[in-house]
């Protein structure tokens, strides 16, 4: 088969690009890690208050993984538990949280903290709370007649108590 020089070119250039693009996502997702936020963490919605770590919402303190500290968070119509939460600055800290009945929102004002929260699956965040103060933590899917009740709030402090 008869090719032309450009098209030879052309078709090395296409290729080299293909492979240049895949090898960087690959790393990128592999590597690095950047993959989409899991919806393969999932939980029984009727039994989330006896299914660990959901049975003891609240900050706790983990060894021997990449972050400091475990937020558990429960929501329901109408509040999450706990209602109030102390963080350490500056701790990388793994947000979970499962609801109890129907999809709620869980939105961390103030940071880009933003997630959907449907039964039967854990919701899932890592982070780092950089400067002191208060954080109110909202549900911004309609769930009731007392969605627009529903919040906690997380106080970034210098030292948790
Ligand atoms: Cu929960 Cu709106």
């Amino acid at each position: 088969m008869h090719m032309h020089k450009y098209e030879k070119i052309w078709l090395i250039f296409g290729v080299g690009a293909l492979l240049v693009f895949l090898t960087v996502l690959g790393i990128s997702a592999f590597y690095l890690g950047n993959q989409p936020p899991s919806c393969l963490a999932t939980i029984d919605p009727e039994k989330v208050d006896q299914t660990a770590p959901f049975d003891k919402p609240g900050l706790h303190k983990v060894k021997g993984k990449d972050w400091d500290y475990e937020l558990v968070l429960v929501a329901q119509a109408f509040s999450y538990t706990p209602m109030k939460i102390e963080i350490p600055k500056g701790a990388k800290v793994k947000i979970m949280v499962a609801t109890k009945d129907v999809i709620h929102g869980f939105e961390v004002a103030g940071t880009n903290i933003n997630m959907m929260v449907e039964p039967g699956f854990i919701s899932e965040y890592t982070t780092t709370f950089n400067k002191t103060g208060e954080h109110l933590i909202i549900c911004n899917e309609y769930c009731g007649v007392g969605h627009h009740m529903m919040n906690s709030r997380i106080e970034v402090v210098d030292h948790a108590k």
